[in-house]
């Protein structure tokens, strides 16, 4: 934050507001983490394949303000981004990604500022995840604070074309050659074709077990 750091109590400020996103950061990692041992111990099963956490660096933080016309200060910081500390959950079957979004948002001491579900609204270059971006209370010893963080959930396949596209989009810096752009589209439908095949097999196999189960042990 190269002209706030030229004064110390920006230098306090700066370091309690990263102080407080990565604090956020923890609790959203810690609960999603919670929620997939809850499923595990209650019904032996785990919606979620793994989770990434990162906090947005300084110099990421300045080059999003400058690129969206805002002045590079804390306040805008704060007010401008949602995106500093971020959350990535990867589910295993797309069923699972509402569900773990449903038990986020109802937690008592999250806040759902806005949602972008580009499921069922994907990007015109087939981007698929969905997106909310919550606030969570800190607590300091002077008090609480609620900071943001953004939350992306997504299917394992959603995840593998999304890093993918990344990397060769980022490449091109938004001029990819239009051939390349309507390949990577082909690659999210084939992505999402995947997605629903695995979804119905899961579906298919529970229920086999479901039936064997019962065969077992009809009084149940
Ligand atoms: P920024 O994209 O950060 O400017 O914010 P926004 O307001 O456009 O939010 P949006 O929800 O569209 O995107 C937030 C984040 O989602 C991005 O920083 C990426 O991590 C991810 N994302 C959004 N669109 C794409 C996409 O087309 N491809 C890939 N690989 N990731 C995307
Ligand atoms: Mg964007």
């Amino acid at each position: 934050m190269e002209n706030i750091l030229k004064d110390e109590d920006q230098v306090d400020r700066w370091e309690e507001t990263m102080f407080l996103y990565e604090s956020a950061l923890k609790q959203m990692t810690m609960k999603a983490e919670m929620l997939n041992d809850e499923f595990v111990c209650r019904y032996r099963y785990n919606p979620i394949e793994h989770i990434k956490s990162r906090l947005k660096t300084a110099d990421s933080i300045v080059r999003k303000l400058k690129q969206d016309g805002y002045e590079v200060t804390i306040d805008n910081m704060n007010t401008r981004l949602s995106d500093i500390a971020g959350v990535r959950i990867i589910c295993s079957f797309t069923s699972d990604i509402y569900q773990i979004a449903d038990v986020l948002e109802r937690q008592e001491d999250v806040t759902v500022l806005y949602v972008k579900d580009y499921i069922k609204h994907p990007k015109p270059n087939g981007y698929k995840s969905y997106h909310m971006v919550v606030s969570v209370p800190v607590y300091l010893t002077d008090g609480r604070r609620d900071v943001k963080v953004e939350v992306q959930i997504r299917s394992v396949a959603m995840d593998f074309w999304a890093s993918l596209e990344h990397k060769i989009a980022y490449k091109f810096e938004g001029d990819a050659p239009e051939a390349l752009l309507r390949d990577l589209k082909s690659c999210a439908d084939m992505v999402d074709m995947l997605d629903n095949k695995m979804y119905s097999l899961n579906k298919a196999i529970l229920a086999i077990a479901e039936e064997r189960r019962k065969d077992r042990d009809p009084a149940s």
